[in-house]
């Protein structure tokens, strides 16, 4: 009996290996474990033999049973994963058309940049913000000090909903003064810096070209504590963008009106293809403006609850707003606003990130 089992064993084995579908395994499975099958045989073959070597025999022939069965078991559990995995990669389940590198699908440059952002601010330890783009017209203007008919905006024209006073907002600084109202209670009461960067989405009214869209991304981030000054702004911006740009950048600030900081800058960093000696890249000028930034204004400290009338220079803050298309733009060479919007993937799949 033990030779016989040993003998089914191998042939057992053998042909296990050979199986390659899920109907030639159950068929196996038939063979050795069905009513009529080599197991039962064996049973029956029991039956004739003495009765002194029957114990030994039946277990031999159980645990030949219960490897078999696991065995088979095994290779159906192994065989299913395979036929996922060909299903995900075979070309069944794309579109055959696509060609061959986008396939894989890929993440928007923009993710991308805004990821590494969010990554840079979060280990300088900013908190990282959602902000709806549906906004009301108090948050985008007059809470940073645009009161209805100032000047400014006008380089703001945005989309308006006919429904309660509502808009698309036309910068990320739209979230400025919820995130004063969210942090401000930790920030005197614990004295926990706010430290925030928030991503968005934004819109303007705009005649679209290969510099202009109507839809596009920018970074908001403001830093709010006792103290804080320009040098505390300079040495984030730098920071942040050498980091970007992985070495160092050099960067200078120029006078820039924004209703909400005061002063108020415009941050360039020197042009890397010239190395600041001026190309078609930067105009000639050798910079390139990258970071509209500034101290914020007393004005928007109160509006978000920071400051009280009686000491409006108790905590200072910096701000900034980066632009998040444009930066995709320098970083991966897009010439072209509109690549971003056009969901073209055989432009939007070939970046990655680093
Ligand atoms: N919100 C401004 C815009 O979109 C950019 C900006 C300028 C943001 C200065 C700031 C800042 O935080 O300090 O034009």
């Amino acid at each position: 009996m033990k030779q016989r089992i040993n003998e089914l064993k191998e042939r057992f084995a053998s042909e296990l290996s050979k199986v390659t579908d899920k109907q030639s395994l159950e068929e196996l499975r038939l063979s050795f474990l069905s009513k009529k099958g080599q197991v039962s045989l064996l049973m029956q073959e029991l039956a004739k033999i003495p009765n002194e070597q029957k114990k030994e025999a039946g277990q031999l022939i159980n645990s030949f049973k219960q490897e078999v069965s696991a065995r088979f078991d095994q290779k159906l559990e192994e065989m299913k994963k395979l036929e996922e995995e060909c299903l995900i990669n075979s070309a069944e389940s794309y579109d055959e058309s696509l060609p061959e590198n986008i396939k894989k699908g890929s993440y928007h440059p923009i993710t991308l940049v805004q990821r590494e952002l969010e990554d840079i601010f979060g280990s300088m330890g900013f908190d990282v913000e959602d902000y709806s783009e549906i906004v009301d017209d108090y948050h985008c203007f007059e809470a940073l000090n645009i009161p209805k008919f100032h000047p400014a905006r006008d380089m703001q024209d945005t989309y308006y909903l006919s429904t309660r006073n509502q808009l698309l907002k036309s910068h990320t600084s739209a979230a400025q003064n919820s995130i004063m109202h969210k942090y401000g209670k930790l920030l005197k009461e614990n004295g926990r810096p706010i430290r925030a960067v928030f991503p968005g989405r934004c819109f303007r009214n705009e005649a679209i070209d290969a510099c202009h869209e109507n839809t596009f991304f920018q970074m908001e981030g403001i830093m709010i504590d006792k103290d804080i000054s320009i040098s505390n702004l300079i040495y984030f911006m730098k920071t942040m963008l050498s980091e970007v740009f992985e070495r160092d950048v050099t960067v200078r600030l120029r006078p820039g009106f924004f209703p909400f900081v005061e002063p108020g800058f415009e941050l360039d960093i020197q042009c890397s293809i010239c190395g600041g000696k001026g190309c078609p890249s930067c105009k000639n000028s050798g910079w390139l403006e990258l970071c509209p930034c500034g101290m914020i204004h007393p004005n928007v400290l109160k509006y978000g609850g920071i400051n009280s009338e009686e000491d409006p220079y108790e905590y200072t803050g910096f701000a900034f707003g980066l632009g998040l298309t444009r930066l995709a733009m320098m970083k991966y060479g897009v010439k072209d606003i509109r690549t971003f919007n056009e969901g073209d993937l055989r432009a939007l799949s070939q970046f990655v990130s680093r």
